[in-house]
């Protein structure tokens, strides 16, 4: 063997050196065949129970995050029966984890309109500690026998959960997030001068990108092709095909990434465009390149950008280089697993490990999961990936004292 051959060789083995660490820390942490609450006792249950307020396999885990020691996940109000949208999970005896409704019982009330009615996701800001929630004010808006109840208007709530006061209530006017036919699903956050400016949130029914200005407490709305459902591939007979769903924001605050359900195509659009209500979309999207598979959730962290790849079942990871322009050639899977990765809906961070949730959501849809065979339907994963996520350390990195928006 020649010394450059060599050189190559070993420059190989510490490449799958490094992958194989990473695939070696990722844990299952939690594992459920269903979802079941945190009831104040079990004449609460039954009575949920009697009255369909609780069905229970009408309840799946999509949203995920992690802040401190807490985990905190939704369920979408899809169908009727679920009692408690945002969550936090707490010890249960049987070792399967308990959903305790977020913040209480009360702010999960169906029908009142400060309360929350359906939520499939939130953000949180780990330099706040505020969380950032996306209310449809929709509810059964997938249900066999129900049609859609349009109960309140469209919402973004800010709790601090230092002190669990909300600290913004805005409701989303009919023109931007229609009342009465919005899917709000995914919400990343913008940083401007050392605070969290904008929002910018996918509607996987109407297909649309929304932008909210935190300085400003006012919202708009972009509209594109590239948004659309896509037709399903072959091989991709087993999934469900939508709009505009997983959305990222990258560490340096420069791009936004997003893919339909299905697509392969990963697109991105730049943050000067979407801070400005008036600027053209349509021109200003670039497609990057082709994922192996298709994705839900998405996440950066500080060089990477994180997604399902549904066809394999696996988590799949690129690295982002500084102008945006994701490499596909750098694309590898982090985890997979053909019973345990199945449909990876959303991801969180915490320090340098990526939490995820992977429900199996495409069985649901197509009445195939089967909520009473005592296999576990849900797994929340968790993988140290060496890098903390896009909001990490935030503040510092995008304030700068000669342009000091509002800290100065
Ligand atoms: C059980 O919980 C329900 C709902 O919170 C409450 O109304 C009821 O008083 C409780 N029953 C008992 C026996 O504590
Ligand atoms: C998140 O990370 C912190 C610091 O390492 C740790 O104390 C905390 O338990 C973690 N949260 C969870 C839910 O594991
Ligand atoms: C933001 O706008 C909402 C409209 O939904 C209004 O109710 C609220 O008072 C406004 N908040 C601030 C801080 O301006
Ligand atoms: C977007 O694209 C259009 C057409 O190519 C261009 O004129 C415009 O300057 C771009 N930027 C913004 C902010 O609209
Ligand atoms: C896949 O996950 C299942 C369930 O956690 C586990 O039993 C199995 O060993 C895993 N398979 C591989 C190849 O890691
Ligand atoms: C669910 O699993 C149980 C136990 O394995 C089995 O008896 C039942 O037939 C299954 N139900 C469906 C709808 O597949």
């Amino acid at each position: 063997m020649d010394g450059k051959c060599c050189i190559i060789l070993i420059f190989f083995v510490s490449i799958l050196g490094s992958n194989v660490n990473c695939i070696n820390k990722a844990e299952i942490v939690f594992q459920m065949d269903k979802v079941d609450y945190d009831w104040n006792n079990d004449s609460h249950k039954q009575m949920a129970i009697d009255s369909n307020e609780y069905i229970v396999e009408n309840n799946l885990i999509t949203g995920i995050k992690v802040y401190g020691s807490n985990v905190y996940v939704t369920v979408p109000r899809w169908r009727r029966g679920v009692p408690a949208t945002l969550n936090v999970l707490v010890p249960g005896n049987t070792g399967t984890p308990l959903l305790k409704p977020f913040p209480s019982w009360d702010m999960n009330k169906i029908g009142n309109c400060n309360a929350f009615q359906y939520v499939q996701s939130m953000e949180i800001d780990p330099n706040t500690g505020y969380m950032w929630i996306i209310d449809l004010g929709r509810i059964n808006i997938r249900d066999p026998v129900s049609k859609p109840l349009n109960l309140c208007p469209p919402k973004l709530i800010i709790l601090d959960l230092r002190t669990n006061q909300i600290v913004r209530h805005y409701d989303f006017p009919d023109e931007v997030v229609s009342h009465s036919s919005n899917f709000m699903n995914d919400i990343v956050l913008d940083y401007v001068n050392g605070h969290a400016r904008y929002a910018y949130i996918s509607d996987t029914s109407d297909a649309k990108l929304y932008v909210y200005d935190f300085d400003n407490n006012n919202s708009y709305h972009f509209q594109h092709e590239t948004m659309k459902a896509q037709p399903l591939l072959l091989g991709q007979e087993d999934l469900i095909a939508a709009p505009i769903d997983g959305i990222a924001m990258s560490a340096d605050f420069k791009f936004l990434f997003y893919s339909t359900l299905t697509d392969l195509r990963l697109f991105a659009v730049c943050t000067s465009i979407l801070r400005n209500k008036h600027s053209i979309f349509s021109n200003n999207v670039t497609m990057l390149g082709r994922k192996m598979g298709g994705s839900d959730g998405m996440v950066c962290s500080q060089n990477s950008l994180f997604y399902a790849a549904f066809e394999q079942h696996a988590v799949a990871k690129v690295t982002i280089p500084k102008n945006g322009m994701v490499d596909f050639s750098t694309e590898n899977t982090v985890v997979s697993n053909a019973t345990s990765v199945i449909w990876v809906d959303t991801f969180g961070f915490n320090g340098t490990d990526l939490w995820f949730v992977a429900n199996k959501l495409n069985y649901f849809f197509q009445s195939r999961m089967n909520f009473s065979s005592g296999e576990p339907n849900m797994f929340i994963w968790k993988v140290n990936v060496n890098e903390a996520g896009y909001l990490n350390r935030a503040m510092e990195r995008t304030y700068y004292p000669s342009h000091p928006g509002i800290l100065g």
